[in-house]
């Protein structure tokens, strides 16, 4: 069976280290090590304005930030599929028809459309599209077929969704839609990377991100102000390791080889952790260490994001390319669920030659 990955992301922030280390990071080795046959990754402004309806500058002005993250990170256009949702109307088409096959109560128990209904204050009127965008994000995946996608935990009950639609359809209308995997981060400390302050999540408004496009001197602050161990006071003291963003952010960062290069007296963070845990070991010197581990993995991203901004049409060309890309593919998805449902009309001889007999 061939491997087809579909991802996306709503384009309403630039895209930071949470995101790098929960999948963008996979995509790009997953990318060059050639382990697909097909690989598209999707701007999902529509997604996104289900929820910013009011706002739509927010979505169209982050498009650019998000594929100039995505360049820069190492997405090769010439290897892969970018493009943006809006601009591929088929998917529109494809949720229309799944809405018919997903009842009201079901979508009302999809824990994450909960989650986000509260955290939106969405509670006492719930837009309908909003509502509706896990089934949109069936679209998204089966309009490509894919068979894999690398999400994060959150994104669960969407394939879980998507599966549900995909065996319904087929059951109803015959073989036609394929079911899809999540592919979540291998390790657990990369499924969601808390914010700078210790806070469970990275958000713009918290003020606790670090971004893929951040200058030295923002990490470095950032980094230098992050949240360990109100109780590690002197350097004597012994450290807790227990929400200590710094440590978690070098359980999702760091490397053996970061320690040879930064902190050669350390074989690993196994020992470095021991040694706090013991005392002795200052928050400053770990926190100087983290520093010279996220600017290794930034300095050659924000190179290339620097590249890219010099020629802004060229980005938006090879959007408009994958776009297309993605319609032909998109298309003919379409086609194959209109004529299992039998609603090709005009591509159906024996319909329209049928012989007219009303009674
Ligand atoms: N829901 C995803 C997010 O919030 C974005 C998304 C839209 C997506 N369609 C998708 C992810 C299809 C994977 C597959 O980030």
């Amino acid at each position: 069976m061939k491997k087809i990955i579909l991802t996306g992301d709503r384009p309403t922030g630039r895209l930071h280290v949470g995101h790098y280390v929960g999948s963008l990071s996979r995509r790009v080795e997953i990318q060059n090590k050639g382990e697909f046959d097909e690989m598209y990754v999707m701007i999902a402004d529509a997604q996104a304005l289900t929820d910013n309806a009011e706002n739509p500058e927010k979505v169209r002005s982050n498009i650019i930030e998000v594929a100039l993250d995505y360049l820069s990170c190492g997405l090769d256009p010439d290897k892969i599929t970018l493009f943006i949702q809006s601009q591929v109307p088929e998917l529109t088409e494809l949720a229309f028809y799944y809405m018919n096959l997903v009842t009201v109560s079901r979508l009302q128990r999809n824990p994450t459309v909960k989650n986000e209904i509260v955290m939106r204050n969405f509670e006492a009127s719930i837009p309908v599209g909003f509502f509706n965008y896990p089934i949109s994000q069936a679209a998204d995946i089966t309009a490509f077929k894919a068979n894999t996608v690398p999400v994060g935990e959150d994104q669960l009950p969407m394939i879980e969704q998507t599966n549900e639609i995909v065996r319904k359809f087929n059951s109803v209308y015959g073989e036609t839609l394929v079911e899809a995997k999540a592919v979540l981060p291998e390790r657990k400390v990369c499924l969601r990377l808390p914010g700078t302050d210790g806070k469970a999540k990275m958000s713009k408004s918290l003020g606790n991100c670090i971004y893929l496009a951040d200058t030295p001197e923002k990490v470095k602050q950032a980094v230098m102000s992050m949240y360990t161990d109100p109780d590690h006071i002197k350097v004597t003291d012994p450290g807790k390791l227990e929400g200590n963003v710094v440590f978690t952010y070098l359980d999702a960062f760091a490397t053996d080889g970061h320690f040879e290069k930064y902190l050669p007296e350390y074989k690993n963070l196994d020992e470095l952790k021991a040694h706090y845990t013991r005392g002795g070991l200052g928050d400053m010197k770990v926190k100087r260490f983290l520093n010279a581990v996220l600017e290794e993995i930034l300095t050659p991203i924000r190179a290339r994001r620097k590249e890219y901004e010099k020629d802004i049409p060229a980005v938006y060309e090879i959007l408009r390319k994958g776009s297309e890309r993605a319609r032909e593919v998109a298309a003919k998805t379409l086609d194959e669920v209109k004529s299992a449902m039998r609603i090709n009309y005009f591509k159906d001889a024996e319909l329209i030659n049928k012989e007219y007999n009303p009674d």
